[in-house]
């Protein structure tokens, strides 16, 4: 069993590899003067099982190039099975049309790591289930919610509900309260004007005095979490902490998560790595290695 780690996450693969007791395995990855991508493994890999840990995310597009050319650079190297674990999967947003000559980048993605020749998809997570569907090879999907729950299980929250930001999130939310003692759910209308841009109109459910704990799969500008929490404290929700596996992180996302007095916590998971000034007194960082 081998294990290399692309350039999007070298921490956490680390973790995971010491885990497994196994090195992050040695390769040169660089870029050329016009972006071009360069990929050595260097050590021996034929006959054995490879996984790649690589989350797509930002710069997205580059990241996801790196991966390919890395299950490339196995699948030309003998490797007997490759596995692309990726924590975080970009364009997952992009699942379907939702207009006319619309492109469905989700699936693109999927064809491009299938012709890439990587065996099995390990991601977490994914914004929509159905994206496993995508892929004519094993997908694991996992999820960082026992992670998140382990750590709620460590706080004093009092009466609890869950809070789904919007509506499509719902079955999410209803699984994540299963997991904190069945409780009880409460569900944001969210209507967007825009790309990025989330407006929050009513509360479905009762937050009156209760301590909210609003689930999402990402936190990209911070925008629905943030108006989902404004809402939630007008509506006389006495603590509100957002709970999310993939912290995208998106300008304006900082000044919107650590506005004094609208989060108690916000907790995320390592998926993606978040650079020092990104962090803020009220972000809790849990591992999903
Ligand atoms: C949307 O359906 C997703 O689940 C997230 O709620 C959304 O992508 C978060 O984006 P932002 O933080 O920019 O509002």
């Amino acid at each position: 069993l081998r294990l290399f780690s692309g350039s999007a996450n070298p921490a956490l693969a680390n973790e995971i590899a010491g885990y497994l007791g196994i090195p992050d395995g040695p390769r040169v990855s660089k870029s050329f003067a016009d972006g071009e991508i360069y990929i050595q493994i260097q050590e021996s890999i034929r006959g054995c099982d490879v996984f790649l840990v690589q989350p797509t995310c930002a710069p997205v597009n580059d990241h996801l190039m790196e991966l390919l050319i890395m299950v490339d650079a196995c699948r030309r190297a003998s490797a007997r099975q490759i596995t692309a674990v990726v924590p975080y999967y970009g364009y997952a947003r992009a699942d379907r049309k939702t207009a006319g000559r619309e492109s469905i980048a989700a699936k693109l993605v999927a064809n491009l790591l299938l012709a890439s020749g990587v065996d099995r998809v390990l991601a977490m997570d994914l914004h929509s289930a159905q994206i496993q569907g995508y892929f004519d090879i094993p997908c694991d999907h996992i999820y960082g919610a026992p992670v998140l729950v382990d750590y709620l299980a460590t706080r004093d929250l009092g009466e609890v509900v869950v809070v789904s930001p919007d509506v499509g999130g719902v079955a999410r939310a209803r699984a994540f309260a299963k997991r904190m003692d069945d409780a009880p759910l409460a569900i944001i209308d969210k209507r967007r004007s825009a790309h990025n841009v989330a407006e929050s109109l009513t509360v479905i459910g009762d937050v009156k005095g209760k301590t909210a704990v609003l689930v999402d799969d990402m936190i990209d500008t911070g925008g629905t979490i943030s108006k989902g929490a404004q809402l939630l404290r007008q509506r006389g929700a006495e603590r509100v902490i957002a709970c999310a596996t993939h912290a995208v992180f998106s300008p304006p996302a900082f000044e919107r998560l650590s506005e004094p007095g609208l989060f108690e916590e916000v907790l995320v998971t390592n998926s993606i790595p978040i650079p020092p000034d990104q962090r803020f007194p009220q972000l809790q960082v849990l591992s999903v290695a």
